[in-house]
């Protein structure tokens, strides 16, 4: 039977949440929870959804994603979803990046691309495809923006797995998330998701650093512009994340807006985000020479912060002191209120059965989990695109 199957990781905060939106830098890890998606040619006629009818008004990330890449206006055939995955929806964790970045891989696979030479490497010989290197296709505007393939002869259509890009998956991944939420999500989740590893997002070219690439986003006739990096940390195979969810869904908007409110009210209070940008400086370094130590003392000062602003709540709190005692560092991670906390520990049963004892329910990763990835194609491409 033709099909795709890919997955990608979900994400976990481990410094400078909050602080990121006033322009200093945040550290997020991939972790090992995954979501895949599998495609296959629909045998109804109609698009499915783990085998009921997708409807696509309550699937935005899917239907942005289609009209991207799946152009049903061009031809492109009804396909047969079927989602499933570790990470749970609504925590902060970067579920629907996830299912995001690892939907833009599959479908690319499905299709393959059309290039102008022999090196799908080279993102100027693409005749398809959006890329923060090419600037004749825009990924955040609506609707299909691809380029039409008009003259087969002159271009080569290519479907081996070099067809994957983890710039288009992560840029794709951001634009349906941008659309999703109104306007108001930074690249972190989809970058995360797309690379793996460990992310850094800042506000300016980082020096001491690896560059991948900007993004910039028009928000309410604001526009940011983020710079995406990534760090080659030194790991260390004893260091486990816990992290606990608390089950309340905090939206990430209503905790921004909150930190937002408390600058317009005390703007001296900026003293304490620079704080955080300071101790997210200091985490970066730390885990660049793998002083997992630091890293965790790091994460517990960076908590101190967070509380300070206000983002954590009482529920959180139970969870962050149960871990302590078993933990290198610990800390809320995400935007606040509800979500998620997580521990640093070399002892993560035991940190586990803690959080578990205060009513947190706990993942267990290892720091930095491989990226999207196309987990199986067979008779590929479901669609050859013209
Ligand atoms: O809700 P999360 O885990 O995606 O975290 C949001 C992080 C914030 O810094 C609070 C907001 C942002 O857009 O960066």
């Amino acid at each position: 039977m033709p099909q795709v199957t890919a997955s990608a990781p979900g994400k976990c905060i481990l410094f400078g949440e909050h602080a990121v939106v006033y322009g200093h830098p945040a550290v997020a890890v991939a972790i090992e929870q995954r979501i895949s998606i599998k495609i296959q040619p629909s045998q109804t006629g109609k698009f499915l959804l783990n085998g009921n009818n997708l409807d696509l008004t309550k699937n935005p990330h899917l239907s942005g994603l289609l009209d991207k890449l799946w152009p049903i206006k061009r031809g492109a055939p009804p396909l047969s979803f079927l989602i499933e995955g570790s990470i749970p929806p609504a925590a902060g964790l970067g579920s629907s990046a996830a299912l995001s970045v690892a939907t833009v891989a599959a479908l690319r696979r499905a299709r393959g691309r059309w290039i102008s030479g022999f090196n799908v490497d080279d993102h100027a010989a693409w005749a398809e495809g959006y890329s923060s290197k090419i600037t004749h296709t825009n990924a955040y505007s609506k609707g299909s923006h691809d380029i039409t393939v008009n003259d087969d002869d002159h271009l080569t259509h290519i479907f081996n797995d070099l067809v994957v890009d983890l710039d288009e998956c992560a840029i794709l991944g951001h634009s349906v998330e941008v659309a999703a939420q109104s306007g108001r999500a930074s690249p972190m989740d989809s970058s995360t998701c797309a690379h793996g590893g460990i992310i850094i997002i800042s506000d300016i070219i980082e020096q001491s650093l690896t560059h991948l690439y900007s993004r910039s986003l028009a928000i309410e006739s604001t526009r940011t512009q983020w710079q995406i990096h990534q760090i080659r940390a030194k790991f260390d195979e004893e260091v486990y994340l816990v992290i606990g969810n608390t089950g309340i869904h905090a939206p990430t908007g209503k905790q921004v807006a909150s930190v937002a409110n408390m600058l317009n009210n005390q703007p001296e209070r900026i003293n304490e985000i620079d704080a955080i940008g300071k101790i997210a400086r200091r985490g970066i370094k730390a885990l660049i020479e793998g002083d997992y130590d630091l890293v965790g003392k790091t994460m517990t000062e960076n908590q101190i912060m967070l509380k300070q602003i206000g983002v954590s709540s009482p529920e959180r709190e139970i969870l962050i002191k149960a871990a302590i005692p078993s933990s290198l560092g610990v800390k809320l991670t995400g935007a606040g209120g509800g979500g998620c906390m997580v521990a640093l520990t070399r002892n993560p049963q035991l940190t586990s059965e803690a959080i578990e004892l205060a009513g947190g329910r706990t993942l267990i990763s290892k720091i930095g989990a491989p990226g999207v990835r196309v987990d199986s194609a067979s008779e590929i491409p479901l669609w050859k695109s013209r």
